[in-house]
């Protein structure tokens, strides 16, 4: 098929003109678009990084300090309790300190969850399930990545929980569990997580639908200002067209149509110096001489 040529000169530059500015309004939109869910991707990944490190030296504290410490005094018959359960599990201890951390950073999430777990608050919900399985699959020990839930698109890190022989304490069989803990969460089954394989993940999530909004609201501003910027000089050109060439021209055309006529009395009166101003002088001559003409046929 064959488009029709346009027969106006107007079209002839409008078209291209709008062509190239819709071109143009979209690429920059698109490209504020993704560089704007980019920055904010990075500004997330930062910001997780610090919570992380707070969270990976909270834990580490717990296991390196506080749990041998503990079982020392325990073991001295200290106490006369069997077991201090938030001081001794990481996992509460780094909960604990998180939810003051995302109180301050605001819609950060952590959640420490697993497969057979004994707190059931820590059971994964079926994203945080697939991500597990994702780690599992892949032998992988953490990832990064935009997921959707219930609520909405979500910026994840995770990372894979590997117990490792002393998790096995309180989260092997029953049989081997201290009292307090059985006392306390009542496990219905043995949570029989295996050394060196994949259990769980400690997540951190952010919601990310209000950034991808912002990102698409700003990718729109962006393409429209381009695009109006383009708007602006098909009708500045049009404008000027039709000032300079368009409206001398068609009373040239009318002119031309009086002297076929034969009504050769009345002067073109276009003045200006331009090109159309020269064809109208030449205009002019002819019609001073074709006056001329007539008036001695007279
Ligand atoms: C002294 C007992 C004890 C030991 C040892 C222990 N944990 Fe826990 N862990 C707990 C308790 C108690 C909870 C439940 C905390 C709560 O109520 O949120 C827990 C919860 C968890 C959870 C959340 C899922 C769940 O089961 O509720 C993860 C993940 C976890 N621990 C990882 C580990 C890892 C990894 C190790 C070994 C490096 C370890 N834990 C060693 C007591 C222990």
């Amino acid at each position: 098929m064959r488009l029709p040529k346009p027969k106006s000169i107007r079209w002839k530059v409008a078209i291209p003109i709008v062509f190239i500015g819709l071109v143009s309004g979209l690429s920059v939109g698109l490209y504020s678009y993704y560089s704007e869910i980019n920055q904010a991707k990075r500004n997330v990944e930062d910001q997780i990084r610090v919570a992380m490190a707070f969270t990976k030296a909270s834990r580490e504290y717990v296991r390196g300090i506080l749990r041998p410490k503990i079982g020392e005094l325990l073991a001295s018959g200290c106490g006369g309790v069997d077991f201090v359960l938030e001081a001794q599990s990481s996992s509460f201890f780094t909960a604990s300190i998180f939810k003051d951390v995302s109180e301050r950073l605001g819609s950060f999430k952590l959640r420490q969850v697993a497969f057979n777990p004994l707190n059931p608050k820590d059971e994964p919900s079926e994203m945080e399930a697939k991500v597990i399985n994702f780690l599992k699959a892949t032998n992988s020990k953490e990832y990064t990545g935009i997921v959707e839930d219930t609520t909405g698109k979500q910026f994840v890190y995770a990372s894979a929980v590997i117990p490792d022989a002393g998790c096995l304490a309180c989260h092997g069989k029953r049989e081997s569990m201290p009292k307090a803990l059985l006392e306390r969460y009542k496990p219905q089954y043995d949570p029989n997580w295996e050394v060196g394989k994949v259990v769980g993940a400690v997540m951190v999530t952010v919601p990310f639908d209000a950034v991808l909004a912002k990102a698409q609201l700003s990718g729109l501003v962006k393409g429209l200002v381009v695009f109006s910027i383009f708007l602006g000089i098909i009708l500045f050109l049009i404008a000027a067209l039709n000032y300079l060439v368009f409206e001398p021209i068609s009373k040239l055309e009318h002119k031309a149509e009086e002297i076929a006529k034969g009504n050769v009395d009345e002067p073109v009166d276009i003045t200006s110096e331009d090109e159309i101003g020269r064809l109208a002088q030449a205009f002019e001559r002819m019609r001073v001489s074709i006056k001329k003409v007539m008036d001695l046929l007279k």
